[in-house]
């Protein structure tokens, strides 16, 4: 408790810090709760948990909006207990996947640069209380964030109500790594002044009056972040692929040296391709992104980052504890912004950053589904891929080509839900090897789609598909056979042998091998 009072600087606030149990015991059902906490990171624990408790005794809902996903102690207790009714912009927990791909939550999946502003707008109704972790108060009744910012900033200015979680496992000397700016909205807006991906615009505080905290809850448990998996045999292909194209853009003068500005999307493959840099001879590296993770920490210590620009620090456990322990020497080369700077369309375009995501599936002309499988069960959520896609000066995609024991190819037909049109995607990568969509009419990137980027067991049926589809529509722009598209590979999955994408004949048999 001491060390909470500590970080309450303003001594008006210090008859504020209540338990959690006393804290949870202020929500209401249906209240539109807006919160701290972006991929695991900077997320309030304390009160979900203890609300979640409350709602096991007494069942309710509310709306839930944060930057993106949370931690287990927020997403999956809630809903464990079923006591989400709105959720967004953003998750990645199975336990609240389930709620929505079974109707109890209403998921709204959005881009998460239009968030803060869409709430702020009043498009969802107003925020009745934010929620916000914090490393600290100042003695103004500031807040410091932790390991995200999100859409903390925009959610404080926003609600009436503010409750504020202070996190001690988080080291004090956090204070100082976040650069917090909300843009005014539109028509006031003015241009977001970030030429360098390591500008700061702003305060390293969120703005916020003692008035408005109702409570301070203490808190202590570190981020549950997630392990990464050891870099595997595919993303350390799509790895080498892309790494091979960035020294053979550089060799062509379509790429300067050093490289643009990187956005990396977080997983395994991401993971590998930053892991990838480590190895290599690139050097004076910058990163505008939105989510930090351990590879940035390792090209730090290479010597090879400048400086990375993000919305949240979310690395391993181990990766966290690597960035605590030696947390002023890290703090020089990051920058945490708020998501809608971290992911604004304008500032991405001017930088020219390369982006670089990841897809459920790609079709053989390029778009992707980065959110249902199937077409239906949604996955996370579009997160900031989209922002990235659309602004970046190069898009790439990657995709292992087959998963699932290869029973399913994740390059298809006809995409059967798409997050990414084709427009938005100039580079894809499997570990076969790069398609370069650039200039490409669909019918050519079809070509090269197959060639480059689909397994060699399924190409045949690909390649099958695209001449028939070619013949049917008498050579039309984008060629599709739209009944057959989505069976194909259905029906693959579901017998198991390389059965043709003809139309299969009266018999039930199929017409071609
Ligand atoms: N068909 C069926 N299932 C598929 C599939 C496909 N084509 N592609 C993936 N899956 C399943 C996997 O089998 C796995 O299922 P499991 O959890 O039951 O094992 C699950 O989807 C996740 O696959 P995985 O390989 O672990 O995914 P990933 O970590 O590479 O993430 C995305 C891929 C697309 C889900 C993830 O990148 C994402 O959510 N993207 C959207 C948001 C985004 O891009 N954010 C970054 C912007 S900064």
């Amino acid at each position: 408790m001491a060390e909470v009072q500590d970080r309450v600087r303003c001594q008006a606030l210090q008859k504020k810090i209540v338990t959690a149990e006393e804290a949870a015991a202020f929500f209401q059902p249906n209240m539109n709760v807006a919160c701290s906490g972006f991929t695991s990171s900077g997320y309030p624990k304390s009160v979900p948990l203890a609300l979640a408790a409350r709602m096991t005794k007494e069942p309710f809902k509310i709306n839930v909006w944060t930057g993106a996903s949370t931690g287990p102690e927020f997403d999956t207790a809630l809903a464990q207990v079923n006591g989400i009714a709105h959720r967004m912009p953003f998750q990645t927990s199975p336990a609240l996947r389930e709620r929505i791909n079974s109707g109890d939550v209403d998921f709204v999946d959005i881009h998460l640069s239009e968030m803060a502003q869409q709430a702020r707008y009043g498009f969802f109704g107003k925020a009745d209380v934010a929620l916000i972790e914090a490393a600290a108060i100042t003695e103004e009744g500031n807040i410091i964030p932790t390991t995200s910012v999100g859409n903390a900033a925009s959610y404080v200015q926003d609600a009436d109500t503010v409750i504020v979680e202070i996190n001690t496992a988080v080291p004090a000397e956090i204070e100082g790594l976040h650069d917090v700016y909300v843009p005014l909205d539109p028509p006031n807006r003015l241009p977001i002044p970030i030429i360098r991906p390591g500008d700061r615009i702003g305060t390293s505080f969120i703005p916020c009056t003692p008035e408005k905290i109702k409570y301070i809850v203490p808190g202590g448990a570190a981020d549950t972040t997630r392990s990464l998996r050891p870099v595997d045999e595919l993303s350390r292909r799509m790895s080498e692929h892309t790494l091979a194209f960035f020294a053979q853009e550089q060799k062509a003068g379509r790429l300067p040296q050093p490289l643009l500005p990187l956005q990396c999307g977080v997983g395994n493959v991401a993971n590998a391709v930053v892991g990838g840099f480590v190895e290599s001879d690139v050097s004076q590296l910058t990163v505008y992104t939105e989510v930090i993770q351990d590879g940035m920490l390792d090209l730090i210590d290479a010597g090879k980052l400048q400086m990375a620009s993000g919305t949240a620090f979310s690395p391993s456990p181990e990766g966290l504890a690597r960035f605590f322990k030696d947390i002023g020497k890290y703090k020089k080369h990051l920058v945490l912004r708020p998501a809608e700077i971290a992911n604004a369309p304008e500032v991405i375009r001017r930088l020219g950053v390369i982006a670089m995501n990841t897809a459920i599936e790609a079709d053989i002309y390029g778009a992707v589904n980065s959110t249902h499988i199937r077409g239906t069960q949604m996955m996370n959520g579009i997160g900031g891929s989209g922002d990235f896609a659309r602004n970046a000066y190069l898009s790439i995609f990657f995709t292992p080509s087959v998963r699932q024991d290869g029973k399913i190819s994740c390059i298809v037909p006809c995409c059967p839900h798409v997050d990414h049109p084709a427009q938005d995607v100039d580079i894809l990568v499997t570990e076969q090897g790069v398609a370069d969509l650039r200039g490409k009419s669909p019918r050519e990137r079809a070509k090269e789609i197959i060639e480059h980027c689909a397994h060699p067991d399924y190409r045949p049926l690909l390649r099958d598909y695209f001449e028939r589809a070619d013949a049917a529509t008498g050579h039309a722009h984008t060629p599709q056979l739209l009944d057959e598209a989505f069976t194909v590979f259905t029906r693959y999955a579901q017998t198991g042998t390389m059965q043709s994408a003809a139309p299969v004949a009266e018999s039930g048999q199929s017409t071609r091998d």
